[in-house]
């Protein structure tokens, strides 16, 4: 295809908290597809917490972006050249692509989307890879069982908002904890969790004290950092705990050091286990065909904040630190052609 495409680069390595300037818009070829490829019209783009670690120049589960690359995530699209029998013009697909207008892209990096199974965007969400992140990360670490306690932190959050609703399927009671009032509204009234804590407004220690008098069975930890302290003084015997981020500690420039943990996982015979949404993918297809399944029988419900325009996926990835979005944070970038 004729024409250029805008792509977003990165510029910098950032030091504490990334800044627009870390980045780069620049411009080149769009091109064609060669044997095996699709050429796709990106439309949305999900920006995501982890992406932050990919800046750093350190090892880690996915290798670092170099200065200079593309920034990379999960995006959907539509095929506007095809160069392989798998795919034909028009066909909405799902791949982690380049933070750029068009992507071309090998057949076997980009999948078709279902459109039966829920709304295009719930791609990305829900039904996607945060989805996932929660239903694993709460079900096989956290294992609630009914009647326990259950506090997720970042909980207005794509993953939080999520594991929230899986931990009253489970019937269990859930606390939440998040950055504002309008979030902790949306939690109680739209979610129906049991009770949550605005950690920027209340002391998070005396507010889960009064939330959780029968101690707690399951933490799962989004946030990290002193949120995550308060907790530890309440575990029941047996807690578990999922660590699924760390986002309060992804720009400190110094070691985040806190109370030490090890006292409190002894006294309870606590788990606190690590893991990536990777680690399940053998497992992708249940737990998806789960979620939509929950989403359909309207056990689920999620909230996404869509910004619009390409000049405008930076600040949506640097909003997620500042606490902007309420659920998944996507970008819209274009239209789907009929
Ligand atoms: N292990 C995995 O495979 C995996 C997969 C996906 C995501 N994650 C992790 O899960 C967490 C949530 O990810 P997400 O995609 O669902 O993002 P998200 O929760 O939708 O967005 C990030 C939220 O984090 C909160 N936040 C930002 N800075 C904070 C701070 N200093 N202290 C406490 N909260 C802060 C903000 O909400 P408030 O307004 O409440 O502060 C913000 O809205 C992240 O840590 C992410 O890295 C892990």
């Amino acid at each position: 295809m004729n024409g250029t495409k805008k792509q977003i680069r990165l510029a910098k390595r950032p030091v504490g908290t990334p800044k627009f300037e870390d980045f780069s818009i620049t411009e080149s070829p769009i091109g064609s597809p060669d044997g095996g490829e699709v050429l796709i019209r990106n439309v949305y783009i999900s920006v995501d917490p982890y992406l932050r670690g990919r800046l750093q120049d350190v090892k880690s589960y996915v290798p670092p972006f170099q200065l200079n690359d593309v920034i990379v995530s999960g995006t959907i699209g539509q095929v506007v050249e095809s160069n392989s029998a798998h795919f034909t013009e028009g066909d909405i697909v799902i791949g982690m692509l380049g933070w750029e207008e068009y992507s071309k892209a090998n057949e076997k990096t980009v999948r078709k989307l279902d459109p039966s199974l829920a709304s295009v965007t719930a791609n990305l969400g829900i039904i996607g890879m945060t989805g996932l992140t929660a239903y694993f990360g709460l079900l096989d670490i956290g294992q609630p069982k009914e009647g326990e306690t259950v506090v997720v932190s970042g909980a207005a959050g794509a993953v939080g908002s999520t594991v929230g609703q899986i931990a009253k399927i489970k019937g269990t009671r859930v606390v939440g904890i998040a950055g504002s009032k309008e979030k902790c509204n949306y939690l109680i009234n739209e979610l129906g969790f049991d009770a949550v804590i605005n950690y920027k407004e209340e002391n998070v220690a005396a507010a889960l004290g009064k939330a959780c008098p029968n101690g707690i069975d399951v933490y799962f930890d989004n946030v990290g950092g002193e949120i995550s302290d308060a907790v530890f003084p309440l575990l029941n015997k047996f807690a578990r705990i999922p660590v699924c981020g760390a986002i309060s500690a992804y720009n400190k420039v110094e070691p985040d050091i806190g109370p030490r943990v090890q006292t409190f996982l002894i006294k309870t015979s606590a788990l606190m286990k690590g893991f990536t949404v990777g680690d399940y993918s053998a497992r992708f297809k249940e737990g998806g065909a789960q979620l939509a399944a929950w989403l359909k029988e309207d056990k689920l419900k999620y909230e996404e904040t869509i910004t619009e325009g390409f000049d405008s996926i930076i600040d949506a990835f640097l909003g997620l630190f500042k606490g902007k979005n309420l659920g998944k944070q996507l970008v819209k970038i274009g239209e789907f052609a009929e």
